[in-house]
């Protein structure tokens, strides 16, 4: 049985710590499951991470779906949650409705994740009372980074500080599950954290939220373009990946590799036959 959104808000009841992570690919999404990490997020940060773009921006629905299904069938008890990418849901809640639900049908999801707050409240309710379960994403918002002028911190000054506490509590009302608190400070966080009854889900916002995401291949030294300071690498795979490849391809080229272990036999009488 898959984490539900219940246990979820039960977790933030009962001030146990909830933990996600992306994945987006079968055997990543195996080892992240099998470690016991209750979400798995489908982030459309596999724009940069794994389809090599600058942004998020040029990801499609097509490719989330396709994603989002290696992720479920390399998992049995994490929640799979879909990022709806730039454009998939802003239009109308018609356009919001039909690609959520590319996600659960198609895709295996179990929830969907959208960014905004009061600009898609209307959305994330049409969303919810269809029975998609919706992952709020305020803070900063990688879709919108043109409209932002660059990844900076969010809710610095009293003004844009209201508007967070206001984006969050309609997310709430509105009915989603949780919502994601991004680049945020961390009192701010904290604040936002206490005066809503859902869970919120930090990255780069500190210790004071319900939970903590980030992305799979920062924590594991995988992805090396640029490390965000709200990391911490619990390993440096890119680098043993590095070295794996020059020694394999050192050894092909010096005939180290392949030996007899890696090698298949036959009867060698055919060989005889096959050389008169
Ligand atoms: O796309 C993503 O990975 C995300 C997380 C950073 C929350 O939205």
């Amino acid at each position: 049985m898959r984490t539900t959104i219940n246990q979820v808000k039960a977790m933030k009841q009962k001030g146990e710590m909830i933990a996600m992570l992306t994945a987006y690919d079968y055997m990543t999404a195996k080892i992240v499951d099998a470690a016991g990490v209750p979400l798995i997020l489908v982030g459309d940060s596999l724009g940069m991470v794994i389809l090599g773009y600058e942004s998020t921006i040029p990801v499609t629905i097509d490719d989330m779906i396709h994603h989002t299904k290696a992720v479920v069938r390399g998992s049995k008890n994490a929640m799979v949650i879909g990022d709806l990418p730039f454009m998939s849901y802003h239009i109308n809640a018609e356009q919001a409705l039909t690609n959520s639900a590319r996600f659960i049908q198609e895709g295996g999801a179990q929830a969907v994740k959208l960014e905004g707050g009061v600009n898609v409240a209307d959305k994330v309710k049409r969303i919810v009372d269809c029975g998609i379960p919706v992952m709020g994403h305020i803070g900063l918002t990688p879709q919108s980074i043109n409209q932002l002028g660059g990844h900076r911190i969010q809710g610095k000054d009293i003004e844009t500080a209201k508007k967070l506490l206001a984006d969050a509590k309609a997310l709430k009302e509105a009915g989603a599950f949780a919502v994601v608190l991004e680049t945020v400070p961390a009192s701010l966080a904290k604040l936002i954290s206490k005066n809503i009854s859902i869970p919120t889900i930090g990255i780069g916002a500190g210790a004071g939220c319900d939970g903590q995401v980030q992305v799979v291949s920062d924590i594991l030294g995988l992805f090396t373009d640029f490390v965000p300071k709200h990391t911490k690498q619990y390993a440096r795979i890119a680098e043993s990946m590095s070295k794996a490849v020059s020694e394999y391809y050192e050894e092909v080229k010096s005939g180290l590799f392949p030996t007899e272990a890696q090698s298949f036999t036959m009867d060698e009488s055919i060989i005889d036959e096959l050389k008169k």
